[in-house]
């Protein structure tokens, strides 16, 4: 399975490609659980070649002691993507050889879909993740690029940039993979002690408990019943839930028949940052 470090590696691989083949990209910053994989091999199911990448962006981090702490293993990634398919071509370059010397985002204007949840709380996030999303999709020029809905707001955001840009290419959003206690799958639940691994199963029941409240209770009686529920859970702290349309992720206040609502969450379990979502009536 081939491994390349260097853009102009990767051109020379991706020139070796059949022209008619159609080619897949799924980013990733390693640590790949069941949940990339899954992305992976519906990757490598509707395409003649896939391309995964694996950085750790530093510009997306606005916590420095998150970025040192975040998991890298980049042999236990290759065993996982040699298990999926040995014609992956796997891209993990430095991050000199990324940002080629100027480790710094770009400025885009998301129209909003940053300002909130994941935006709000973590500045300047997603422009660090639209910069290397959008120098990978360029590189790489996929016919399709595949992200998980686990990142909802995250997937938004590249859909906005791809038709923004005018980038020729179809974003795939895929379905959650959950642990069997229904805790979200991510690369950071391996700092999580078992005890708060299984006591932050609690984030998906009280999803599903919210999503069984929404079209009897109001958006803020859920977020009210939310907040309340988790001041039982001394080692789980709630950063927020805020209930949003599908789309624009603008909070409701007034719910309307023909749109789509989601529930998004974000905790911190221990010093272990969480966040899932769920859709509430689609
Ligand atoms: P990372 O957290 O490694 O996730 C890579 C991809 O896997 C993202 O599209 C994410 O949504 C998806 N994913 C992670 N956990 C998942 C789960 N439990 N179920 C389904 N999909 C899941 O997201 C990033 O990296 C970065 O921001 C990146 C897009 C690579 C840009 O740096």
């Amino acid at each position: 399975m081939p491994l390349v470090k260097t853009k102009n590696q990767l051109k020379s691989h991706l020139a070796a490609l059949d022209p008619k083949g159609r080619l897949g990209l799924v980013p990733t910053m390693g640590a790949l659980h069941e949940g990339h994989a899954t992305l992976v091999e519906k990757a490598v199911t509707e395409n003649d070649s896939v391309v995964v990448s694996i950085f750790v962006n530093p510009t997306q981090f606005n916590d420095k002691e998150d970025l040192e702490r975040y998991p890298r293993d980049l042999n236990a990634d290759m065993a996982v993507l040699m298990d999926i398919s040995d014609r992956i071509i796997v891209f993990a370059p430095s991050a000199e050889e990324m940002y080629q010397n100027d480790i710094t985002a770009n400025t885009y204007d998301f129209d909003g879909l940053d300002k909130v949840m994941e935006g709000a709380f973590r500045k300047g996030h997603f422009n660090g993740v639209g910069t290397v999303v959008e120098t990978l999709l360029r590189l790489v020029a996929p016919d399709r690029a595949y992200f998980g809905e686990k990142d909802f707001q995250q997937l938004q955001i590249i859909k906005k940039i791809v038709a923004d840009k005018s980038l020729p290419v179809e974003i795939i959003g895929c379905p959650i993979v959950r642990e069997s206690n229904g805790l979200a799958m991510s690369s950071r639940n391996k700092r999580l002690s078992k005890t708060i691994r299984q006591e932050a199963s609690f984030i998906y029941k009280t999803l599903i408990a919210a999503r069984e409240k929404f079209g009897m209770k109001s958006a803020k009686q859920i977020t009210d019943w939310v907040t309340n529920e988790f001041k039982n859970h001394a080692d789980l702290e709630l950063e927020y839930f805020v209930i949003a349309d599908a789309d624009t992720l603008s909070m409701e206040t007034k719910k309307q028949r023909n749109k789509k609502y989601r529930a998004f969450i974000a905790v911190y379990a221990d010093d272990v940052r969480l966040i899932d979502n769920i859709a509430l009536n689609y």
